[in-house]
């Protein structure tokens, strides 16, 4: 681990920040903390000149990495494909061993969706050492933070970036964590990372979206690193999730990736994989992209498909959208979902996202709570847990095949985006035989059934009634 400032052999030729619009071609230099274009105000990719960079001819040969795992750079899911995110000298690299995650075939699920045994496979990325994907993307962010000299990082969050960035800063001990969260929006156990690992924790009374205004005027007034996913050296790592389902699928790309939508960060840094990959000739086939909102939280999928907004070859119809949210904002119209990662109604990387969709012939769907709440006690069914936004995939992949979008002999990809305990009270809840639990979390959401719950069996305590008991459940 280094400190210090940026290294003369990543000097702004091989590798710097350049406008998403094309158009535009508003440029930063590598060490850029604004993450905002300074011609157009919009967001930046972090853009490399390929020519000039060491590229792999194959991605197979990714695979000699293996044979390094002793050391941490192979051993990271994240730093393993260093050569395509060489932003930072690798004795820059902040690694904590992240992306050790797991791509599982599941027929439970895949029956639950509709396509043939042997198609469904879960990205499980609850296994990061936060219990999210945002690890993949916070070793990024975070060495470029401390690539730029930065003593304080900060970051809105519904819960999962917050408990990911104060992880990060305890376990390495180089930054202090600040975290803006909205009062009453977190669940307990996203809450409680940020506080057992230190991070100093602003409740501000507002909800996400309010959170990540202030976040980004504060972090400028302050001069405060920001770790959200406006910040393009995040997107950088989350690619790497696409890289490891590839890697698992032995180097074939499946017919459909189906992610859940919030901030639009992974949508965003998928498709710029998909992107790059594709551009450096290391695929043929470029899979599709489904991104999945929460029917609370819809700005994406009211924007593509209610509005016909699209990437529109780096012309997004902006009347439209600002339109959208001027009447979101003269409404007063709120997101609210028990998806609580997803309620989110202005994705910062919303442009981004359009190109993504674009690149990957991609749909946009929502799901409502109660498909949301059944799609994850299926998952849970099949032997893998996440909370209730990551099932937003499984939730829209089942959507998509009903409408024929999916075939059934499809190959599909669902992001399990973090870990089942990160939200247990909409689990319990789920489950509860008590109809006030029920009520009291998922109730006021929406969700009036539990079809798939594992209900409690309460019994007397006496050896006869539990013997009773087990012969009639199990
Ligand atoms: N799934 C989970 C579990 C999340 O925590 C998030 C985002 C998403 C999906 C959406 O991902 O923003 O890339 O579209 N959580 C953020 C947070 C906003 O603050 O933890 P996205």
């Amino acid at each position: 681990m280094h400190s210090g400032t940026m290294t003369s052999s990543f000097n702004d030729n091989l590798v710097f920040q350049r406008c998403v619009i094309p158009q535009c071609g508003g440029t930063n230099s590598l060490d850029d903390t604004s993450f905002c274009c300074p011609k157009c105000g919009g967001i930046m990719d972090v853009a490399y000149d390929w020519d000039r960079l060491p590229v792999p001819k194959s991605l197979k040969d990714f695979e000699a990495k293996w044979m390094l795992r002793h050391q941490p750079l192979p051993f990271s899911g994240v730093w393993r494909f260093y050569e395509l995110l060489p932003f930072a000298p690798p004795s820059s690299v902040l690694t904590i061993g992240e992306g050790q995650t797991l791509l599982r075939q599941s027929d439970h699920v895949a029956q639950y969706v509709g396509v043939n045994n042997g198609n469904l496979f879960l990205q499980y990325e609850g296994m990061n050492p936060s219990g999210s994907f945002k690890d993949n993307g916070m070793t990024a962010a975070f060495t470029h933070a401390h690539m730029t000299g930065a003593k304080r990082a900060a970051c809105a969050s519904t819960g999962n970036t917050s408990a990911s960035l104060a992880v990060y800063c305890s376990a390495t001990g180089l930054m202090r964590g600040i975290v803006f969260i909205g009062s009453g929006k977190i669940s307990y156990g996203k809450l409680a990372q940020a506080l057992d690992h230190g991070a100093l924790t602003i409740q501000i009374a507002g909800d996400f979206d309010d959170a990540m205004q202030r976040v980004q005027q504060i972090a400028k007034k302050m001069g405060i690193y920001l770790v959200n996913s406006i910040n393009p050296f995040r997107l950088e790592g989350q690619k790497t999730v696409m890289y490891r389902v590839l890697e698992a699928l032995r180097w074939e790309s499946p017919d459909w990736i189906v992610v859940p939508g919030g901030n639009l960060g992974n949508s965003s840094s998928f498709g710029k994989a998909f992107i790059e990959l594709k551009q450096l000739g290391l695929i043929s086939k470029v899979p599709r992209l489904a991104v999945i909102n929460a029917a609370g939280a819809n700005t994406f999928n009211l924007l593509t498909n209610m509005n016909s907004v699209s990437w529109n070859k780096g012309e997004p119809n902006k009347p439209v959208m600002n339109q959208f949210f001027t009447e979101m904002d003269t409404q007063n119209r709120r997101a609210s979902t028990i998806a609580s990662a997803i309620e989110i109604n202005r994705p910062v990387n919303l442009v981004k996202g359009l190109r993504a969709i674009e690149f990957c012939n991609g749909v946009v769907r929502e799901t409502n709570d109660q498909e949301i709440m059944d799609a994850k006690a299926k998952v849970g069914a099949g032997g893998m847990g996440c909370e209730p936004a990551s099932a937003a995939s499984v939730a829209g992949a089942k959507k998509l095949r009903a409408e024929g979008v999916i075939a059934p002999s499809d190959r599909v990809v669902c992001i399990l985006t973090a870990h089942q305990m990160k939200d247990s009270t909409a689990t319990v809840a789920y489950h509860s035989s008590d109809q006030k639990t029920f009520d009291e979390v998922l109730g006021v959401r929406g969700v009036r059934r539990a079809g798939f719950a594992n209900r409690a069996v309460q019994v007397p305590n006496s050896l006869e009634d539990i013997v009773k008991a087990i012969e009639v459940y199990a």
